[in-house]
């Protein structure tokens, strides 16, 4: 699998190891930076990694900050990125599961380097389960029209 990584300044030390280890699991790895503790916006990154995967170039992405919100919202704010913040092994399985999710968020000031190793292994291994949840994750993508009457 090839996979883009991005973080901050907060997450970039983590996302350097993610990176390695990915890389020692046989996936190709693109790293968009950033690469010091210099101080940069998270959603430059989020942006940056998120396109890359909405784009085709990357099959996954992940992205570190802090707590993984910030870039995880640039990231989404791609369309066709599903993105999403596991602090959790269930959250990583079912982000896959259920959600189809293509970018993982993590937070460099949350969780410790081997449960998000864990996580990530677990983001990268689980499939999409499909079926019922196949048009839910359509609907993200093509929000169907308001009925008529829907008091929004
Ligand atoms: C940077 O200090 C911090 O705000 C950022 O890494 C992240 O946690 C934002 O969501």
């Amino acid at each position: 699998m090839r996979i883009a990584f991005g973080a901050d300044h907060a997450g970039f030390e983590l996302k350097d190891l993610l990176a390695r280890y990915a890389a020692g699991l046989g996936h190709e790895v693109l790293d968009l930076g950033t690469s010091s503790a210099a101080s940069v916006d998270y959603p430059d990154f989020g942006f940056a990694v998120g396109e890359v995967v909405a784009s085709g170039r990357a099959d996954r992405g992940v992205v570190v900050c802090g707590t993984g919100v910030g870039i995880a919202i640039a990231a989404n704010r791609v369309r066709g990125v599903r993105a999403g913040v596991a602090t959790d092994l269930f959250t990583a399985r079912l982000m896959r599961e259920h959600n189809d999710a293509n970018v993982l968020g993590l937070g460099a000031r949350v969780t410790a380097p081997p449960l998000a190793m864990a996580l990530l292994e677990a983001f990268l291994t689980t499939p999409f389960a499909g079926g019922r949840h196949q048009k839910r994750v359509d609907k993200l993508d093509a929000p169907p029209p308001r009925p008529e009457g829907d008091p929004r």
